[in-house]
Formats: structure tokens, sequence, C-alpha cells
């Protein structure tokens, strides 16, 4: 494999196309938006630049790595003479099934489809293309340029030597492939999301303050992160429709958000990304601070 396209020039999309194009590849960043390719060269070439003060990267490295990466709006342009496509565009099942149409249309034939969707069913978007044995889930883990993991998403009608190609390409990636099957919010969210709702439940209901929560869990649990910094960090809104997917998939009662955190969606505070959640943020400051809501 040589040459390959990733859609969405979003937060994932401009690290898969990152470590593509460090790996070697050709890649083809595709966005509906000049502004979000320009804005994920930049980021990319400042997250090159780290690498080469940390002394992991040479300039020469670099300025690969760079020239390996080209930017299209049009998206059959920027499929036509690929080998794989990483669809990372924004997280709306209707935006995804569009979009997997519109690869299918225009990829070369024998090429692989793969979706970074954090939870939207990859039989759901094969069954809207004409080869659901070529379609496949990759998830990455944001920061993607240092997380480790790609959880692989075998679909319901995924071919056996796709998954494994999948899975040889990641480790050529310099990642940790790790093979599940599809059904709602594979295991990462599956297992990561109910806690976080149940965190935010402690909260809604009393049980401890946004400090005592993480602490016990950072501290308890050895977690890098507290469960209500790491929401932020992922995004309210983003953990609200996983949670969705996960209730709505398994019917179960279970998963269904928390009111709280329905609430704080509904009034646009959807953390770091807003400037506030059950952290406030500054921008330049690292400092954590809890936001004065629940102080
Ligand atoms: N953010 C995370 O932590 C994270 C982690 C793992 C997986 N994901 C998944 O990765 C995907 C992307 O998430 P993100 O956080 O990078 O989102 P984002 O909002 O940062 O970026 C999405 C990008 O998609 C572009 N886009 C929208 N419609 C498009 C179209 N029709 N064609 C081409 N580009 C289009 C937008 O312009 C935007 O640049 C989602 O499926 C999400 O669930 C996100």
């Amino acid at each position: 494999m040589k040459k390959v396209a990733v859609i969405g020039a979003g937060t994932m999309g401009n690290g898969i196309a990152h470590v593509f194009a460090q790996t070697g590849f050709q890649v083809s960043l595709i966005d509906v938006s000049q502004e979000q390719l320009n804005k994920a060269l930049a980021t990319i070439t400042k997250n090159l630049n780290r690498q080469i003060a940390k002394g992991t990267l040479t300039e020469e490295q670099k300025g690969t790595a760079l020239k390996n990466i080209e930017t299209h709006t049009s998206l059959a342009e920027g499929v036509k003479d690929v080998e794989l496509v990483v669809e990372a565009a924004t997280e709306n099942v209707d935006l995804k099934l569009s979009i997997f149409k519109q690869i299918d249309e225009n990829a070369p034939q024998g090429c692989i489809l793969a979706s970074n969707t954090s939870s939207i069913s990859i039989t759901k978007i094969a069954a809207v293309t004409s080869r659901p044995d070529l379609v496949i889930g990759m998830h990455f883990m944001n920061p993607v340029p240092v997380m480790k993991l790609v959880e692989i998403i075998n679909g319901y009608a995924t071919r056996p030597e796709v998954t494994t190609t999948i899975v040889e390409l990641s480790k050529q990636l310099g990642k940790v492939p790790c093979v599940v099957n599809d059904y709602p919010g594979f295991i990462a969210n599956r297992i990561l999301m109910p806690m976080i709702n149940e965190a935010i439940y402690s909260l809604y209901e009393g049980v401890a303050g946004v400090e005592e929560i993480d602490t016990v869990m950072k501290l308890g649990m050895a977690h890098p992160m507290g469960p209500l910094q790491l929401a932020d960090f992922i995004g309210l809104d983003v953990c609200l429709s996983i949670l969705n997917v996960l209730h709505d998939g398994f019917g179960n009662p279970k998963y269904a958000p928390c009111p709280l955190l329905v609430n704080m969606v509904t009034a646009k505070k959807l953390g770091a990304k807003s400037g506030e959640g059950f952290y406030a943020y500054t921008p330049g400051s690292k400092e954590l601070v809890v936001s004065q809501r629940f102080r």
C-alpha cells in the first residue's frame, strides 16, 4: 500500500494524516472546508516540530512527511487513485452514510474503506456501499501521533484478509492493533462511557464534588486523568451522542445519559473546546480550575 486518503481534517483527521505521512505513505487529505485543511497542515507542522524538539524526528524527515501530504476539497478527486480511505469526518450517521456512498462511487475497485467512527455501526456504514466486505473500523485514539491503540472493528461482512491487512498496516504505523466485533460502542466506548456517565451521576446526586471524583479515580485507580476531566477533553456533546448510541443500540436503561450531562450539552457547556464544562478553561493556562457552577 502506498497511497491513502483521509477524509475530514479535524482533530482526528490531521493526526491520522500525520502518522501515515511520517511513515512514508502518500496522503490525500480531504475536507469540505479549505480553512480546515489549512489549519490541519499548520497543526501537523507544529506537531512535527515538537517531535524534532524532543529528538525523535529530523528536519529532513519532517520535510518528507509534509511533502507526502496533498489536500483536496473534492472527495472524488482525492480518493480516485488510493488503496485505502480512512474516513474521519464529523460523527453524524447521515453524513457518514452519504460520504461512504460517494467514496464507493469514486474510489478504485479493491480499495479498502475504513471509518474512524467512535460509535456508529460499521455494518450499517458498509451496507450503503457495493463492497461491504472491504469496509472496516479503524478507530484511532486522540492525540493520534501519541496514542498507541488502534481499535479495529470487523463489520458483519468484513473479509478476514481485510482485517489482516489493517492489522499489519497499524503495526507499520507504530501502533498496537486490537480487533473487536461490531456492537454498539465497540469496546473502548462501551466501557469508558458508562464510567464517565457514572461519574456525572455521582456529581448530580451530590455524592462528591468534581475534584473529589477525579482525585479518587486518579489516585485510587491510577488513571492519568479523572473521568470528568476526560469528559471535558473528549467533548460533552460527543460523550452524550455515544451514550445515546449505546442506549438505543442495547435498549438497556443502564446506558441512559445522566440528565446533568444532557443539560450541560443543551446549555452549550461542552468542555475544553467551549471553554467550560466540569472545569473552566482559560486559553494559554494549563491550571485545572473547577467550573464556578460546581464550586
Ligand atoms: N475527537 C476524538 O477524541 C475522537 C477520538 C476517536 C474517534 N473520533 C471520531 O473521529 C471522527 C472525527 O472526529 P473529530 O473529533 O476529528 O471531529 P472534528 O469536528 O474535529 O473534525 C471533523 C471534520 O470533518 C469535516 N467534514 C464534515 N463533513 C465533511 C464531508 N462531507 N467531507 C469531508 N469532510 C467533512 C469537517 O469540516 C471537520 O474538519 C468522528 O467520527 C469521531 O467520532 C474522535
